[in-house]
Parts: C-alpha cells; structure tokens; sequence
C-alpha cells in the first residue's frame, strides 16, 4: 500500500493506476469504521485499484461545530486500509487543499438548504466543493459513499450529473451495530448512556417501516410516530424526523416505497443522524451488553 501526502504524489499515483486501468476512489474523513472498510472492500471488488482520500474538510464545518475536536488518527488508519486492501492512502493537507485566495464554492440551491442543509448551514457547499476536488485530483472511474449520509449521496449524485463528471458514484447500505446504531466515526463521542439513548433513532425509523409494512401511507401519521418516539425517548424535539422523496427531499402526502425516513437529532455532545428507504427490511436488531 502507497501512502502520500502531497497533492502532486497523489495525483501522479492515481494517474498511474489509472493509466493501466479503473480506479475506486473512497473518500473519507479518517477516524475509519467498519462503514469506511465496507465501501473500501466493495471498491476492491469493483476496480483494479482502490484510493482512500483522508481529509478533514474544513469547508463543511460551520464556526461552532466540530471541526477541531474531529477524531484523527493517521496510523490507525493505515492499519485498517492496509487490511482492507487499499492500493493508495492519500492524507491531503489542508493548505495543499485551500491555498490563500481559494473562493470557489459549489452548491445547490434548495437541495443544500433541505434537511442537514438546514441544520448546518453551508455544510453542503463544502461538501460538494471538496468532492468535486477530489474527482479532479484523483480521477476516478467509480468513486463509494454510504447511505448512511443520504442526502450527501444524492446531492453527489446531482453533481456528477449537472457537471458531466465521468464517474460512476456508488452507494452502499449503511452499516449498523449489532444493537441497530448506524456506524459513524462521531458515534466515538458517546458516553455507554448516550449510545444507548442515540437507540432512538433506528427504534423511530423501525417504527416508520412497521407502519409502512402495515399499509400506513400517510406521511403526517408515519412522521408523527418517529417524531413521538424520539421525543419520548430523548426527551426533546427532534431537528427533524421526515419522509421525503430520495430524488428531491419534497414530502409526499402520501409514502411510496423507496421514499425515504430521514431523522437527526442531539444526543450527548453531538448529532445523531440515521435514515431508511421505506419497503426495505430493517432489524431485528440485538440488544446491546
Ligand atoms: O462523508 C464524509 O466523510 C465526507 O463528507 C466526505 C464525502 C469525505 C467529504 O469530506
């Protein structure tokens, strides 16, 4: 496995392999799961080489998130890549990435300001923005993000689509603990108590898909049930618990299957955020120690 840390080295790597064929390009934030090995091991399957990008974007942090405090740890994640069968480690500095005088921003309009848009304002604009570097650095024939952070895929998705980027985006399902909590390198946050209370999210989400099993359409009667269960369990209003449609996150009066049963919402020190695409099996789920 090559590990760079310049933006020249990893363009010249991914150019290399590229030259002699595909390339799957994960990118991440470092502080590596289980979620981040899962997409790696699927890029391996896929592509004759596989680039993990490691960087912490600054872009996609407002002034009061956690931007500082983000979990990073270099060696660790090596380790795990090496172990997953990665080719390339691209740890990209900051500086490299946004020079003095760097403006540019890509954003969508409503798509960036809906759900987590709303939450966090300008998050999405860093995302796409540091994305769409990424394609350009690393040159990718398939690039792997997870459904986990759904409205980042379909956001994505819509950039490589608007702007003509020759890559295919792929997206995996969300990995979860045995107990249900969806993987999440912010997860490392929670106290024993607080993990037990983020349980909330995927029971609400279950609730929804029981409902939704059941013949329940309505999208009012299936958010009600997750918003009462997280309220009932973390003992404040959700940010948001929503059926939306996966194309353009609008809310259908009524629910079809693949629409999607998004919720955040604070737990402990941070926010939680979990989703699930009505009609697919979720759970059962074993209760944690
Ligand atoms: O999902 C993430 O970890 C980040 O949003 C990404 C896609 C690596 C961009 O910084």
């Amino acid at each position: 496995m090559e590990v760079h840390r310049s933006l020249d080295a990893a363009r010249a790597a991914c150019a290399s392999r590229r030259a002699s064929g595909t390339l799957g390009l994960v990118p991440t934030m470092g502080a590596l799961h289980e979620g981040h090995l899962t997409l790696v091991r699927r890029a391996r399957e896929e592509n004759d080489a596989v680039a993990v990008t490691v960087f912490v974007n600054p872009l996609q942090f407002g002034p009061h998130e956690d931007y500082e405090r983000y979990p990073r740890d270099e060696a660790g994640d090596a380790a795990l890549l090496e172990g997953a069968g990665a080719d390339l480690v691209l740890f990209l500095p900051a500086d490299e990435m946004y020079p003095p005088g760097h403006v540019t921003r890509l954003d969508q309009g409503a798509l960036c300001t809906e759900l987590e848009g709303a939450a966090r304002p300008g998050h999405f604009a860093g995302v796409l923005t540091v994305v769409c570097k990424l394609f350009n650095i690393c040159t990718p024939t398939r690039a792997y993000f997870g459904h986990k952070d759904f409205q980042q895929t379909v956001v994505v998705r819509r950039m490589v689509e608007d702007l003509d980027m020759p890559v295919e985006v792929v997206v995996c399902p969300t990995r979860r603990d045995p107990d249900g909590l969806a993987m999440s390198s912010r997860n490392a946050y929670l106290s024993p108590a607080e993990r037990a209370e983020g349980l909330a999210l995927v029971t609400a989400l279950g609730e929804a898909q029981r409902l939704f099993a059941a013949g329940e359409r309505s999208r009012a009667a299936l958010e009600a049930a997750m918003q009462r269960i997280l309220l009932d369990r973390l003992r404040r209003p959700a940010d948001y618990a929503a059926v939306v449609s996966p194309d353009d996150f609008s809310r259908p009066e009524l629910a079809h299957p693949g629409d999607v049963a998004v919720v955040a919402a604070p737990v402990g020190p941070t926010r939680l955020l979990d989703n699930h695409a009505l009609g697919a099996k979720l759970g059962p789920f074993s209760p944690g120690p």
